[in-house]
């Protein structure tokens, strides 16, 4: 199933509260650090210049450009300090954390930008490394120091930012250590972005750094992660709470309502509003359709429900279906438009209804209109209901007819707030392949390079530490980005999911980022597992991606079946590498050598002649 997106930066916002569609454009930030820390953090920032690499790559005929830089044949050269795991922080400012995100992998080219990202959504971050120092060093390069951060959005009213804590000692590989709760204290959410590093050993010989192959890192460590979040996490509820946000059981609350029927354009229909005898909210009114065709009412609020995904409440009316109608700051010049979303009254009983922000349409007079701003949910300025003939866009209700109808609001109106993930693993496309094919090393040949190559058995690793996630208890989201590229675009581009991996190209660390702490503060991320690409400028059409609908229309792992995919196969061991002729022979392909060509140009366009970047490695997801 390819997900496509009509990207519509409106519902992103709708669903995603302050997400911003610009991607990341960090300035400097002086921070101070946290004293308490200091040993652990550095101050020091690093050259800029990120590495990435790209390869493109056949799969099934289709050119693919596929990243190379983290399946395990990644050159690194880590000087012998750096190879000596940091003590475990003990002046944590744990104790104070609240519903902090743990960062693993935050050193590395992707969870830098993701570390970057939280912060700017306003999260408190753990920047969990091997090395403090290495990872402050990495954060540097973002501009990013430890301590306190601005407040999102650079208000500038005095009100603190998330907080920045870098800490060593965290190795994944270490479960003992990673089972030590105190650790954990005040953190809600993981994100995995780990990976091996091959490079250039102490002794001069080439091979997995500190022996952090991905057998230890990818399959190990990520269920060592796993299973210590399952167990130590701040544990969010695991069901939807609703508290209520508005009271309308009493004559004062219902004397601030106000009826808005058809007369007001020239129709003949009226309803008004009582306490009904279970002192509740009760509309009741006739409807005339000759003339006019539509009854309402409103009333002014201020509500901040930001931190909710929607709005709940008991209904008990006649059969109807009836639009929830929400007034925010963005549009109160503007009388005729609101945000709209339709739910039906089931005749004599009490259905609860639970709408999310998503589903509020922007409307001038029940006409959707994407131009108008996306809904805020933390600039509530008042709601109701409506009752009409139309649904949207001139669309007839087919519930309607005309006469009398009631409807009782029991209780009053509530907000909703699902679960969130709990660990988010960033995996990689084609993954899975590997597990799926086997032993058939036909089928193997004629899939994409990478899967053939599969450096150090990464694919079967990466897919066995993913289903140790699934399987761990923990609430997870598995993110598969394809290749990853560089970071320098200007401009954004449309996203595309998938799932059952089937999808090979392009995305950038940036964009993975902003995907990751959308999906943490997204309801509809958990339990799935999905590939992501990049759409090509010419397929973008200039659109933002909408990152609600990439998650919403995802299915979760266990009902892959019913879009007509695979269910998850179970891992294997890797197979053996190919022969060192048929590598040479893949690694011939041209699209894998115009990657190379292209990964040997720094972002000053000179050559970069380094032996990393001269490495044949091959890739692609
Ligand atoms: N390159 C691509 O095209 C591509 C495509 C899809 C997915 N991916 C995946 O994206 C992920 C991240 O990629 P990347 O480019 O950011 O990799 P990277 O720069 O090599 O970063 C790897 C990170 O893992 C950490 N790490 C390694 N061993 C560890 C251990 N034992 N304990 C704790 N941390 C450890 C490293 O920290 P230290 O500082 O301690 O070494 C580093 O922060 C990888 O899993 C990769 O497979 C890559």
């Amino acid at each position: 199933m390819i997900i496509a997106l009509e990207a519509r930066l409106r519902s992103v916002r709708t669903a995603i509260p302050g997400f911003d569609h610009h991607f990341l454009r960090h300035p400097r930030q002086h921070l101070h650090s946290s004293s308490s820390r200091k040993s652990l953090q550095t101050t020091c920032a690093l050259p800029a210049g990120l590495d990435s690499s790209n390869l493109p790559l056949i799969a099934g005929g289709a050119v693919a450009v596929l990243g190379a830089v983290a399946l395990g044949v990644q050159l690194s050269q880590q000087g012998p300090g750096s190879q000596a795991a940091t003590a475990m922080s003990t002046g944590s400012n744990s104790s104070k954390r609240n519903n902090a995100v743990l960062v693993f992998g935050a050193s590395g080219k992707l969870g830098r930008f993701i570390v970057a990202e939280l912060l700017k959504k306003g999260r408190s971050v753990v920047a969990a490394g091997r090395d403090a120092d290495r990872t402050s060093a990495a954060l540097a390069e973002l501009g990013l120091q430890a301590g306190q951060q601005p407040s999102p959005g650079g208000s500038g009213n005095g009100s603190k930012g998330p907080m920045l804590e870098v800490e060593g000692g965290w190795d994944v590989t270490d479960r003992a250590g990673l089972g030590q709760a105190q650790r954990w204290q005040g953190v809600s959410q993981v994100v995995c972005a780990l990976g091996s590093k091959f490079g250039r050993q102490q002794n001069g010989s080439m091979g997995y750094i500190d022996g952090m192959s991905p057998e230890r890192v990818d399959k190990e460590g990520v269920t060592n992660v796993a299973q210590a979040a399952a167990k130590t996490l701040q544990r969010q509820p695991r069901q939807v709470q609703t508290t209520q946000v508005f009271s309308m059981s009493s004559k004062s609350d219902l004397a601030k309502w106000k009826s808005l029927d058809d007369p007001v354009m020239g129709g003949k229909s009226s309803s008004s509003i009582s306490l009904s005898e279970a002192g509740n909210f009760l509309w009741s009114g006739e409807v005339i359709t000759e003339g006019g065709g539509f009854c309402g009412n409103r009333v002014q609020a201020d509500l901040n429900l930001q931190a909710y995904d929607g709005l709940a409440f008991k209904v008990k009316g006649d059969g109807l279906t009836i639009k929830c109608s929400l007034k925010t700051a963005g549009i109160n010049n503007k009388p005729a438009c609101a945000y709209q979303a339709s739910f039906d009254t089931v005749a004599g009983q009490t259905a609860d209804v639970r709408l999310a922000w998503h589903e509020f349409q922007p409307v001038d007079k029940a006409v959707i209109i994407d131009s108008l701003p996306p809904l805020d949910p933390s600039q509530i300025t008042g709601f109701g209901f409506n009752h009409s003939r139309f649904s949207f866009n001139g669309l007839p209700n087919p519930r309607f007819h005309d006469g009398a109808f009631t409807m009782e609001v029991v209780g009053g109106l509530h907000a909703w707030r699902a679960p969130r993930t709990e660990v988010l693993l960033v995996s990689s496309a084609a993954v899975e392949r590997n597990a799926r094919i086997g032993n058939d090393a036909a089928a193997r040949k004629a899939d994409i390079p990478i899967v053939q190559l599969n450096p150090g058995g990464v694919l079967n690793q990466k897919y066995a530490g993913e289903t140790a996630l699934r399987s761990s208890g923990a609430a997870y989201t598995i993110l598969r980005p394809v290749g990853l590229s560089r970071e320098k675009e200007e401009e954004s581009f449309e996203l595309e999911a998938s799932q059952g991996d089937r999808i090979v190209g392009i995305i950038s660390r940036q964009e993975v980022a902003v995907l990751t702490a959308a999906a943490l503060d997204s309801p509809a991320s958990a339990g799935k597992t999905i590939e992501f690409r990049r759409r090509s400028k010419e397929e973008s059409r200039g659109l933002q991606p909408d990152l609600s609908s990439l998650f919403l229309a995802a299915v979760e792992d266990r009902h892959r079946p019913r879009i007509n995919l695979p269910y998850l196969p179970a891992p294997v061991a890797p197979p053996p590498p190919p022969s060192e002729d048929r590598k040479q022979e893949i690694l011939q392909d041209s699209r894998v050598q115009a990657a190379m060509q292209r990964n040997r140009q720094p972002d000053d366009g000179k050559v970069n002649q380094s032996e990393e970047s001269r490495q044949p490695v091959g890739a692609g997801r």
